[in-house]
């Protein structure tokens, strides 16, 4: 039986290297930079993508949950890994032994610190909500949640190593207003006597567009993967190029369709887009898109040109020979690029370039 799979994904290493020193040149500056590797590495892989990211000068991981931060932490030496999505009933004595760095926004969760791990001595990051409304203190409850840290960190329980928050991105402007707000429950948490490392709230587009919203870290995720953040900017402007290209074999060829199928579809990860938008290639042959399916796309042959069962056909992320990006699936399926990438985490074959 052939085994021989009928779609991947490739990763370039090389590529993600290339574009975390220029993240560290062109975002970070002189701070440093934090890669997000959240969702499996933006579905690129995160074991690869955390030893590349730090090979690469990175100074730490951004995780999402403690139990990623486990699992990373044997790729990842002894670099700052930082995981702020919190439940109840995660196990906050795991975070402390694998040297999990977590993001707090609430009293609750240094109360089951307290509890789970009296003897600390883990190291957090209080979060300030500046306007996002999504995660973080809200601004009347941050005094109490300061006062409360201080306490643990005199006891040992915790040390305060940053105070960060996230921004909207909705518009400069806001960007702008939401900095300020930080710089005031700094300000605030400085008078209640905490004394933290590190201030951090700049992701991709505000490191971009906004220098002064870079303070001591930025957290770089979707621009080190070679895409854009930007609706008006693609990522090669930016300086950054793609690491993920999707691939798939031509399984059946319909002559008197002028039509073949590729075997990869919606059920690998692929997303959907509307019938008779867009297209992929053949080595530099475009060739139009007719239909997504749950495992296969039917693809047009124009006059004359023939594939065959075995051919090798990109879908989207090798620009140079004329594929899309996958920003352009993107726009054909109504969404950001960060989701046709990360929606390749588990469906497909990943084959790393080294
Ligand atoms: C808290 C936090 N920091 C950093 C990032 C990375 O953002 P981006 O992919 O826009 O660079 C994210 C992504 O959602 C995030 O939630």
């Amino acid at each position: 039986m052939d085994m021989t799979p009928t779609c991947w994904v490739t990763v370039s290493l090389p590529a993600f290297s290339r574009n975390v020193a220029q993240a560290s040149q062109t975002l970070a500056g002189d701070a440093r930079l934090m890669v997000a590797v959240k969702s499996d590495a933006y579905g690129h892989g995160e074991a690869e993508i955390a030893h590349a990211a730090l090979e690469a000068g990175a100074h730490s991981l951004a995780v999402l949950d403690i139990e990623s931060g486990v699992r990373l932490r044997p790729h990842a030496g002894d670099a700052m890994l930082l995981a702020w999505l919190l439940s109840p009933s995660d196990d906050f004595s795991a975070a402390a032994h694998a040297g999990v760095d977590l993001g707090i926004s609430g009293l609750w969760q240094l109360e089951k610190l307290s509890r789970e791990v009296p003897e600390g001595c883990v190291s957090v990051h209080l979060k300030i909500d500046t306007g996002l409304h999504r995660n973080g203190a809200l601004p009347e409850d941050w005094e109490a949640l300061c006062a409360e840290a201080l306490r643990l960190e005199q006891q040992g329980v915790i040390q305060v190593r940053a105070l960060w928050s996230h921004l909207s991105d909705t518009s400069l402007e806001e960007n702008r207003r939401s900095v300020a707000r930080f710089h005031t429950a700094v300000d605030e948490a400085r008078a209640i006597g905490l004394r933290p490392e590190l201030l951090h709230i700049a992701a991709s587009a505000a490191a971009t567009d906004l220098p002064e919203s870079r303070l001591d870290l930025v957290r770089v995720g979707i621009s080190a993967y070679g895409v854009s953040p930007f609706d008006d900017r693609s990522a090669q402007d930016m300086g950054f190029e793609p690491v993920m290209s999707a691939h798939a074999s031509v399984t059946s060829v319909d002559i008197a369709r002028s039509e073949a199928r590729i075997g990869m579809g919606y059920g690998h990860g692929l997303l959907p887009v509307p019938d008779n938008t867009g297209w992929v290639v053949h080595n530099t042959q475009r060739l139009s898109l007719r239909t997504v399916d749950t495992d296969h796309c039917v693809i047009s042959m124009p006059e004359g040109y023939l594939l065959s069962p075995g051919d090798v056909v990109t879908l989207w992320g090798q620009p140079q020979s004329g594929s899309p990006r996958a920003e352009d699936w993107a726009a054909w399926a109504r969404t950001i690029g960060d989701e046709v990438v990360s929606a390749m985490a588990l469906g497909v074959e990943h084959r790393f370039i080294r």
